[in-house]
């Protein structure tokens, strides 16, 4: 046999025949006859790289077995016949389909992008708190960098300052990569942590932590919105109780969103890759985001 699959196919289309007699005469070749020879299944590709066509265009006569009178007559039905209008119409159908599928899937992505904010927005919040240096602080004082946020008590025995510094070193990790974080410190005792306390406190980590604390009422709602929980414990002989609380650093972005959290199991190098790995991703996000208001 000396055609391939498609010039056979092509054969049959009169129409396609009518419109392009050169392609016709193309088609006989002997490409079989050459795929065989080389013994080469690699072969039919090559045969159409540019420097092969030459083989093509040596082999113009028309072999026997293709004579149109040998083809049976088909009725002329113009130039656009049922058939091609509804080869047609399936191509065009599943054109349409394919269209509204991705449309689709972009929709969706869109949704789950919009519940993902959503579900960003529910951890996270405003804080109106006191800072360790007896100044108003709130959470849109910070907007603009990014905050490392741990909420403990400065009583804590052990928990809380292994957290602070592990959040400290973080913070030199990331400097060291010339990426800036702010570190905050909020107090969940705010009847034994007032700004004196906060302010001793706090120099003992990181010269660049800043401590917040607050009345009771400022701390409930700095809580709330990170849904950290804490519960003052029975008071002992020396009037000391232990505040049981939430123990996790909390990762904000420069537009004072909640983006990650970090408990007690993630050490120093975990938590400065990931936060890294954040900032890569919203500094690119927000490259989109000029682009999309450009266009
Ligand atoms: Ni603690």
């Amino acid at each position: 046999m000396k055609y391939c699959s498609a010039n056979l196919l092509f054969n049959r289309n009169s129409a396609f025949r009518r419109l392009a007699p050169r392609l016709i005469t193309i088609r006989q070749t002997n490409f079989n006859d050459k795929l065989t020879k080389s013994q080469n299944p690699s072969y039919g590709i090559r045969l159409f790289s540019l420097n092969k066509w030459h083989n093509v265009d040596e082999k113009l006569e028309r072999p026997a077995g293709l004579d149109r009178p040998k083809m049976p007559e088909k009725k002329k039905v113009g130039p656009i016949s049922w058939f091609n209008l509804g080869v047609s119409g399936i191509i065009v159908g599943v054109m349409m389909s394919f269209y509204y599928y991705a449309k689709g899937l972009k929709e969706e992505a869109i949704a789950n992008e919009r519940k993902k904010t959503i579900g960003k927005a529910k951890i996270g919040g405003s804080f109106d708190l006191i800072d360790h240096n007896g100044k108003p602080a709130k959470s849109e004082d910070f907007h603009g960098q990014w905050v490392l946020l741990y909420f403990g008590f400065t009583h804590c025995p052990d928990i809380c300052p292994e957290e602070m510094e592990k959040m400290a070193e973080v913070v030199d990790i990331l400097t060291k990569s010339k990426e800036q974080v702010q570190p905050l410190f909020i107090s969940v005792d705010p009847e034994r942590d007032g700004v004196k306390e906060v302010a001793e406190y706090v120099k003992e980590f990181h010269p660049r932590l800043i401590g917040l604390t607050g009345t009771v009422e400022m701390v409930k709602d700095a809580c709330k919105g990170f849904r950290v929980y804490y519960s003052a414990g029975p008071k002992d002989d020396d009037e000391d109780y232990i505040v049981d609380h939430t123990i996790i650093v909390y990762l904000l972005n420069p537009d004072g969103e909640f983006v990650d959290y970090y408990g007690q199991t993630k050490d120093k190098d975990m938590m400065s890759s990931s936060i890294m790995i954040h900032m890569a991703k919203y500094k690119s996000d927000q490259k989109k985001g000029l682009f999309s208001l450009g266009s």
